[in-house]
């Protein structure tokens, strides 16, 4: 089987030689048998591989006297070529693969690698239960524009020129506000939508009585933090009917805070001040934000009753109608339902986030 001329050479430890024919013999039937691509590898590693065997009986030509070393040093070499050549033979014919190779069934039921499919965003779908709650509740939905003007902002709502809130350094204007008369800005508040549903009914007389939330984004050039974002969601509410009180607000808010959170929900109104609402308050509820962590009361927003300034400046008659406003933080109440701690995690769309809430 191997050259002629190592035939007649005298080999240094007839044991080596016979090792080397076995390695040979066994290492080219073992090929001709296989059929997959993976044995061929397997087998590539076994006989031609850093620790296969004949790199094993390498390691032995330390041992081989000087004289000797050019025909083991053939021998083996011989034995090395003939086991490569073979490989790639085999290797180019292709006969090892065909077992691997992907047959492709069309009839076949596909593999899902996943059963995920999106769904709404937390915000959104929050917004659409906050809508569907107060809707059972009995009141309609109402949207206003994001770009607004400060007579709907702020003029109708009673914050007047100098009032702080309307300092170019809090709010994103469209228009220079010392220059221009109207000044367009990006809206505060979806306050904004009271003057408008009111304004809007009483010129075309189909209200009061009126029962609306308004749900949309607000924006203020806030520095984001744990609790801030310069964009953010509110969700506005506006009763207004004969005889309208602050319990009615009281007891639309705690029916709110009982069908939205739990049976139980812990709420409070606290004493508080808003240009456009007298008396105001804040809308307290005890929350835990963190699993771990007790629950206390967290803001989620501004209520009061109309004041009766804003309800003649739309054209309402205040000696007829009162009524009750609310406006609260989406996101707030997102975190409050889910348990989420920072407000930047909403709008991050981080999937290990979103997949859990
Ligand atoms: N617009 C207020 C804000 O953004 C929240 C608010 C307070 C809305 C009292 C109201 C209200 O309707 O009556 O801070």
């Amino acid at each position: 089987m191997f050259g002629a001329s190592l035939e007649h050479n005298c080999i240094y430890d007839p044991l080596m030689r016979e090792e080397l024919e076995q390695i040979q013999e066994a290492g080219l039937a073992e090929l001709a048998s296989l059929t997959s691509g993976e044995d061929l590898e397997r087998w590539r590693v076994a006989y031609l591989g850093s620790k296969g065997r004949l790199k094993a009986v390498m390691g032995g030509m330390k041992d081989v006297p000087k004289a000797e070393k050019p025909a083991v040093g053939q021998l083996v070499n011989a034995v090395k070529q003939a086991l490569e050549s073979a490989f790639e033979a085999k290797q180019a014919s292709g006969a090892a693969s065909s077992g691997d190779r992907l047959l492709l069934d069309m009839t076949e039921p596909g593999i899902v690698e996943s059963h995920a499919i999106g769904r709404q965003h937390i915000i959104t779908r929050v917004r659409d239960e906050l809508v569907d709650v107060f809707g059972r509740m009995g009141f309609d939905v109402a949207h206003g524009p994001e770009l607004e003007d400060d007579e709907h902002n702020f003029v109708n709502l009673n914050i007047p020129p100098e009032h702080p809130a309307r300092e170019p350094i809090d709010n994103f204007y469209v228009d220079d506000p010392m220059t221009t008369e109207r000044p367009r800005m990006l809206r505060t508040q979806t306050s904004t939508v009271q003057i408008r549903t009111m304004v809007d009914a009483a010129k075309k007389g189909w209200g009061p009585p009126m029962k609306i939330v308004s749900p949309g984004r607000v924006y203020r050039p806030d520095t984001v933090d744990a609790t801030h974002s310069f964009m953010f969601h509110q969700i506005e509410g506006l009763y207004i009917d004969r005889g309208v009180s602050m319990i009615d607000l009281k007891s639309t808010l705690m029916q709110f805070a009982r069908a939205f959170f739990s049976e139980d929900a812990e709420v409070r109104l606290r004493p508080s001040f808003f240009p456009f609402t007298e008396p105001s308050a804040e809308f307290d509820m005890m929350i835990a934000l963190k699993p771990d962590e007790p629950a206390k009361w967290i803001e989620l927003g501004g209520c009061g009753m109309v004041d009766p300034s804003v309800l003649e400046a739309c054209g309402i008659d205040a000696e007829e109608w009162t009524g009750f406003a609310f406006g609260f933080g989406i996101e707030r109440i997102a975190m409050g339902k889910y348990g989420v701690p920072d407000i930047r995690m909403l709008y991050e769309n981080d999937l290990r986030f979103l997949e859990q809430i």
